[in-house]
């Protein structure tokens, strides 16, 4: 049934310790739950409904004695408890399969050691409980079972005993000093290894930090702990927030539906957050790591000392705490132009993945109103869109005002469970008279109104006066047909005709329209707005060509230097997709590219997001009907263009930054590294129009000789995406090295996957793959590998015409709905934006869709994605 946030009610009763008795068994495990519990004095008396899950109910004891009892479908009944507030015991018994439990919520089995996943509703696979995040408790944890298959026995908190048992068995007994909502519990038991680092952190406490792994990954822990270090040290520098604890642990699985999960002093990760070597992971993995480890780590205090008081209010601990690893990586990467790559990257995935859900069937506000399965509401919107609610908040404030504010909040709210208007209210507090506690009310439109706004910009120069008239306006989405103004930063400057600032600020919207006015000019000037991406909104400004190359030469924000290269190829694509789908690019484009390219004092890093052109989906929004396959063959002839104009150039580039010397991965020599990939991708697709065989050649090479896995895996995807013969058999190659390491097999199947489509070749390819000994639907980093690169991230080669691609599409997310749901619905969204497709595509989608939809018994997660694409 779906759940409405207006619904919400406080528990009826409050249970304050919890002594929790494991017997891990794969195929049986039993669970000894002793709870106190007592009455909600606040709430009218009334029978306790504890949440369960496929869960065999033993026994249920009341102070010791049996008691009457019935179920409400999965809901365990008891009606006959003591009357008054005083606290009672209630015992109940249990037992579940762990290695059954493919859905990966609960207690499962992973490579044959236990862990546990309980965000959101997972606790009530493990016992019946008041599975909610506004009930919180004391947890002490015993946990047995056989010693030589799990020597390690983890769970929350402090470790108070352990020791042997008869019949080869030990225990171990964990107490958590700090009280938690039930979806922080954790356990783990297997055969793991650790890395360990002893700290002291700034207010002189000491703390045992520790990675877990299987035993041949120890060697790939060391960048997971110095990124734990870094956060530990980081949160107590930037917002006096220290570690409350004695003892940090994380463990990695490679069973795992998302990335990580913060629960209380026991972070469970998906091993791609975890594990790196210079052999086996990128860059980006690198990057990824740090900034994973940061979130889950600073989630102990966003998150978990404050938490949410039901899942409507997702946002606040994951906005926040994504908001706050954002922050973390900025700061680590030190430079301001550092900071601006991790900033643009930032707002690429909002424009990429945030913008088309707001615009889809999925829309909801950053703080939803209604769910039938929570697990479909850990979108970009709650966290990316949410992220970006509380940057704003930052920029109304200032950064002091709102490490104030942050202060303010957990002062007042330590220990409790509370609501995204909670966090508001107390930053604004912290800062009376800033533009947020002037307009909190309006400001919070941000958290119940779905949908992208967008502000128009027209300017005009007159007497020496400029003069930029803004209006907002924000599109209507499922269930919110009107909208009223929304608060929006615009952070403003003008450059001068000689390349000079002359003018700058920051406009904060509260009207539908408002005009910027500049007085005393002596020429006209080139505006550059929404600095730094001030707000989530659509910045809808018809610059002429002459504007952008301005802004791209002399803007002081390189944010909108990136912007203004966004924009000129954004426009050419437009045109070329919207007129005969051909078109010859420019002089002054390629001059504008090429100067970027060979500019003496820009980043490396920094070239590479400019000489990227947007991205297909980018592209795709802003269109009123999508033909997938024009946009690629459109975006492909305009980088093969690219590549041919400026093959000089981009030898250049690729012969001054492909050697670094060791292996680092800093921001400065990854930049370099990924400058030197885009080269050598555009030089061997510039091999192939001109039938030249010596960059495939040299790309073979360096993929064959490479000393760490970016320059390895970018040779290759050089080769793969030119299309190139090498790459078969770099492909095989590439397989023989690395057939024993999940995660670069991972990286295997998706490059495939995702490779542009020639004639078809794309579909037979995943479909062969599927039959591959290494491929595994059931395991989520394998099926996202192959799977998702193809439905999701490859809409080239997805959107067929024949719709063979929705036909395997449907067949996957029935398959894997049956296996694991969450996956499935994930799976599910790749056809969130089918109504602006094209014929015979659309139709087609729809079918496709339908034909899921009609199966009987879908899991919630999956009918709920299926039935609002289809319902109009
Ligand atoms: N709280 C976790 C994080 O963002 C995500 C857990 C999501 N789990 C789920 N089953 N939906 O760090
Ligand atoms: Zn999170």
């Amino acid at each position: 049934a779906v759940i409405y946030r207006a619904d919400y009610q406080p528990p009826a009763y409050w249970i304050d310790t919890v002594d929790l008795c494991f017997d891990l068994d794969p195929a049986k495990t039993r669970v000894l739950n002793k709870m106190k519990v007592r009455r909600n004095p606040q709430v009218a008396p009334q029978p306790l409904k504890l949440d369960g899950d496929e869960l065999n109910l033993a026994r249920v004891l009341v102070n010791g004695q049996g008691t009457s009892f019935k179920m409400e479908g999965d809901r365990l009944v008891l009606e006959n408890l003591p009357e008054g507030d005083a606290p009672f015991d209630l015992e109940i018994f249990t037992t579940c399969a762990p290695a059954k439990n493919s859905k990966l919520m609960g207690l499962y089995t992973s490579n044959d050691s236990f862990f546990t996943q309980c965000e959101a509703e997972g606790f009530r696979r493990i016992t019946y409980f008041l599975d909610r995040p506004d009930v919180m408790a004391s947890y002490t944890v015993t946990l047995r079972a056989d010693k030589q298959k799990y020597p390690v026995l983890l769970s929350n908190g402090n470790l108070v005993d352990q020791g042997d048992l008869d019949d080869g068995r030990h225990f171990a007994k964990w107490v958590d000093p700090h009280r938690k909502p039930s979806y922080l519990f954790a356990l783990v038991a297997g055969q793991l290894v650790c890395r360990e680092q002893k700290i002291t952190s700034r207010s002189g406490n000491d703390h045992l930090l520790q990675v877990y792994v299987r035993a041949g990954d120890l060697d790939k822990t060391e960048h997971a702990m110095n990124s734990l270090i870094a956060s530990v040290a980081w949160d107590e520098a930037r917002f006096g927030l220290p570690l409350d604890l004695e003892r940090f642990m994380i463990v990695a699985t490679s069973d795992f539906n998302m990335g990580a999960m913060e629960n209380k002093g026991l972070n469970i990760f998906n091993t791609k957050y975890v594990l790196a070597s210079q052999a086996t992971a990128t860059d980006t993995d690198f990057m990824n790591i740090e900034s994973v480890v940061g979130h889950e780590y600073f989630h102990n205090w966003s998150g978990n000392r404050v938490t949410c008081r039901d899942w409507f209010q997702l946002s606040l601990k994951e906005g926040l705490t994504v908001f706050r690893d954002q922050e973390f990586s900025q700061d680590l990467a030190g430079e301001a132009s550092a900071r601006a790559v991790k900033r643009i990257e930032d707002v690429r995935v909002l424009r990429t993945a945030q913008f088309p859900e707001d615009a889809g069937p999925m829309a909801h506000p950053v703080r939803p109103e209604q769910y039938l399965e929570i697990n479909n509401f850990y979108t970009v919107t709650v966290y990316e869109k949410g992220a970006e609610v509380v940057r704003m908040q930052q920029t109304l404030v200032g950064r002091e005002g709102f490490e104030k504010g942050l202060a303010q909040y957990f002062q007042r709210h330590d220990g409790q469970a509370v609501t995204c208007d909670d966090f508001a209210q107390a930053i604004a507090d912290a800062n009376p008279g800033s533009h947020l506690a002037n307009n909190l009310e309006q400001f919070k439109r941000w958290y119940s109104q779905a949908g992208t706004p967008r502000v128009k910009a027209t300017t005009r120069f007159e007497n020496g006066t400029y003069e930029i008239t803004l209006s907002q306006s924000c599109p209507p989405t499922p269930g919110q047909a009107a909208k009223e103004p929304f608060v929006i930063p615009v952070a403003w400057g003008l450059v001068g005709a000689d390349g000079r600032e002359v003018a700058g600020g920051m406009q904060v919207m509260t009207q539908a329209t408002e005009t910027i006015r500049v007085d005393g000019l002596a020429s006209e000037p080139v505006p550059s707005l929404l600095r730094g991406f001030s707000a989530p909104v659509v910045l809808e400004w018809d610059a002429t060509d002459a504007q952008l190359l301005a802004l791209l030469e002399h803007d002081t924000d390189p944010f909108n230097r990136w912007e203004a290269a966004q924009r000129l190829g954004v426009r050419r694509m437009l045109d070329a997709i919207r007129g005969s789908g051909a078109i010859t690019l420019d002089d002054a484009y390629l001059q504008a590219m090429r100067s970027i390219l060979r500019h003496p004092k820009l980043d490396a890093a920094f070239k590479e997001l400019v000489l990227t052109l947007p991205a297909e989906t980018y592209v795709s929004e802003q269109l009123d009907e999508v033909d997938p396959q024009r946009v690629h063959a459109v975006r492909e002839s305009l980088r093969e263009q690219l590549a041919s104009a400026l093959a000089g150039d981009w030898a250049w580039a690729y012969e001054e930054h492909k050697e670094n010397g060791a292996y680092r991965p800093d921001h400065v020599s990854a930049g370099r590294r990924a400058l030197a990939g885009l080269a050598l991708t555009h030089l061997c697709i510039a091999a192939r129009s001109s039938g030249d065989t010596v960059w495939p050649g040299k790309a073979y090479q360096r993929f064959k000789d490479a000393s760490n896995m970016t320059d390895r895996f970018n040779a290759l995807s050089a080769l793969v995406v030119s299309g190139h013969e090498l790459s078969r058999p770099a492909l095989d190659r590439f397989h023989g090295m690395f057939r024993g390491e999940a995660l670069v097999l991972d990286k295997w199947f998706a490059l495939q996957a995702g490779a542009p489509d020639r004639g078809g070749n794309v579909l037979p390819v995943v479909r062969s793959l599927m039959q591959h000994p290494d491929f595994n639907l059931r395991n989520p980093n394998r099926a996202r590998s192959l799977i998702f690169s193809y439905c999701s991230a490859n809409p080239g080669a997805f959107h067929r015409a024949d719709a063979a691609g929705y036909v395997f599409w449907g067949d996957r997310v029935l398959e894997l709905d049956g296996v694991n749901p969450q996956v499935a619905a994930r799976l599910a969204r790749a056809m969130d934006r089918w109504r602006k497709l094209a014929e015979p595509m659309r139709s087609a989608a729809r079918e496709a869709i339908a034909r899921v939809a009609a199966k009987p018994d879908l899991s919630n997660d999956v009918r709920e994605v299926v039935t609002r694409a289809l319902a109009d």
